[in-house]
């Protein structure tokens, strides 16, 4: 079985309360559903992670870099200066793809920089939570468990 990793970083766990107007009414739930029904018939499975602090997420990372065949990641806030993910990733030997529901570019300067996007194989930005279903085909389509 291969598996796909849905990395969440800090504040995307309260997703479907959180700024509703910004973020939409999905939850996390609601997203991780998506998504292992997106990536179900190429007989993958979904291991989603969310996390508030930047080290349980490397750890997650750590422990799903030779167990899974690529990852959906969005870092909140963490695309901003999360360096220790960003080195983590840099470690990480599968195709990932960034994630963020929001258009960044369409909001305040702070987030127009991401740490982590240069190394993605992708990014999709405000899409909304359909972003991440977009990210699981894209990464089914690149055989992400072939490379
Ligand atoms: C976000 C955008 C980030 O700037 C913000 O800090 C988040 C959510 C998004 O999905 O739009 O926490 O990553």
């Amino acid at each position: 079985m291969s598996i796909l990793l849905l990395l969440n970083g800090p504040n995307l766990g309260i997703l479907g309360e959180r700024e509703p107007e910004t973020y939409g009414t999905d939850t996390l739930a609601d997203i991780e559903e998506a998504v292992a029904d997106e990536v179900g018939p190429a007989g993958w499975e979904v291991r989603s992670v969310q996390h508030d602090g930047e080290g349980e997420l490397i750890g997650a990372v750590h422990r799903s870099r030779h167990d899974t065949v690529g990852a959906i990641v969005n870092p909140g806030a963490l695309m901003i200066a999360g360096w220790g993910l960003r080195d983590a990733l840099a470690a990480y030997p599968r195709p990932w793809i960034e994630v963020h529901l929001s258009n960044v570019w369409a909001r305040e300067r702070f987030r127009h920089e991401s740490v982590i996007a240069p190394l993605a194989s992708g990014v999709l930005v405000g899409l909304g939570a359909y972003g991440y279903v977009l990210a699981a085909r894209a990464l089914v389509h690149r055989g992400a468990g072939d490379a």
